[in-house]
């Protein structure tokens, strides 16, 4: 037996009876892909229950409110997802008269159906030849064949897709798919799999190497951080309001201004309101704002705003200290800084 036969013989005796694979029902199943998208088999079965009942066509989900989908989905997380349902089964009604289509060409063009989802919808409906890859498949692939080309990057979802099509059953695409994912699922697990008594590791290529927990392989996204930085020009008898900055944070031991973080962009007067805004003293006034200067390092973007302040001198707080205007040069700055206030003192 080859690999795909191997699969869909494990998968006849140990599947999980789930509704959506009793139905050829486009919409029945449609329902179930989108609703399994970052969600367990478990946590989304009664989801589906719940839908299936209270919309049982395309055509009953269409004249929903936005509202009460969004009732129905609440738990679910990830709501621009029960949204979107609504907005293609809208788009169903209208463009294809309430009958959900099942060729792929056409799934693919609705609103959160992706290849994956069309590849699913379209094989399992009307048995059209569309290999699935989710993240059950990429591992069964990548772990069975030995390919340790990263599955996140545009190069590695073309090969395992080639893959994908090349191992097929065209003959029995549903069946097919969903076995690779129910063995992806249940045997071929990320963290534990169980190759003690899976049918196909004698031709594994991970099993043989005894590298299943090395595959599939990830490229690690660096996730950038996004902060706002509010910066207090502070000004007066020739001295300027600076700070010294700790050792733990980017810039480490240079000189900045006054700074009052936040967590989104604000506008000035929004930064003005704030209850940090009190280290300033209490009658603290807004002459004039920069606009925002974006600053881009290694894992950070930094969103700067120069505000001008009205009240000298405030109480010194912290690392804060005034220096005198001539001598700014011989303090370490960062280069926005710099720019920004060589800019105002033409030092
Ligand atoms: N996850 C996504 N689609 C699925 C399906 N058809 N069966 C089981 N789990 C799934």
């Amino acid at each position: 037996m080859n690999f795909s036969a191997e699969l869909i013989a494990w998968y006849e005796q140990n599947k999980r009876d789930l509704p959506w694979r009793n139905t050829t029902d486009a919409y029945m199943i449609w329902l179930s892909e989108i609703i399994l998208q970052q969600t367990r088999v478990e946590q989304g079965l009664p989801y589906f229950y719940r839908f299936a009942e209270r919309y049982p066509t395309v055509r009953d989900f269409a004249t929903a409110s936005e509202d009460e989908v969004l009732r129905l989905w609440q738990g679910l997380g990830y709501y621009s997802r029960g949204r979107n349902m609504l907005k293609t089964a809208q788009l169903v009604e209208a463009l294809h008269q309430g009958v959900f289509p099942t060729d792929y060409d056409q799934l693919i063009k609705l609103k959160g159906v992706g290849e994956y989802t069309a590849a699913a919808i379209s094989s399992f409906s009307a048995n059209e030849a569309r290999a699935v890859v989710d993240g059950n498949v990429y591992r069964v692939l990548a772990r069975y064949f030995g390919i340790d080309e990263p599955i996140n990057t545009p190069k590695g979802k073309k090969i395992f897709q080639q893959i994908a099509d090349d191992v097929l059953d065209v003959k029995h695409p549903a069946l097919h798919n969903q076995a690779m994912m129910e063995f992806g699922a249940l045997l071929c697990k990320p963290r534990n799999p169980a190759c003690g008594i899976c049918p196909v590791r004698t031709g594994c290529a991970a099993f043989k190497s005894n590298a299943t927990q090395l595959l599939p392989v990830k490229v690690k996204k660096v996730k950038v951080r996004k902060r706002y930085f509010n910066y207090m020009l502070i000004y007066g008898d020739g001295k300027i309001l600076m700070n010294k900055r700790g050792d733990n944070d980017i810039w480490a031991n240079m000189y900045d201004l006054p700074m009052i973080e936040t967590d989104e962009l604000l506008e000035p007067v929004q930064v003005m309101a704030l209850p940090e805004m009190q280290i300033f003293g209490k009658n603290v006034t807004l002459l004039d704002n920069s606009g925002v200067v974006k600053h881009i390092l290694t894992h950070q973007h930094l969103f700067i705003r120069f505000m001008m302040l009205k009240d000298f001198p405030p109480e010194l707080h912290g690392n804060w200290f005034y220096a005198d205007i001539s001598s700014l040069e011989k303090l370490a700055m960062p280069k926005s800084i710099i720019i920004f206030i060589k800019n105002i003192f033409n030092f």
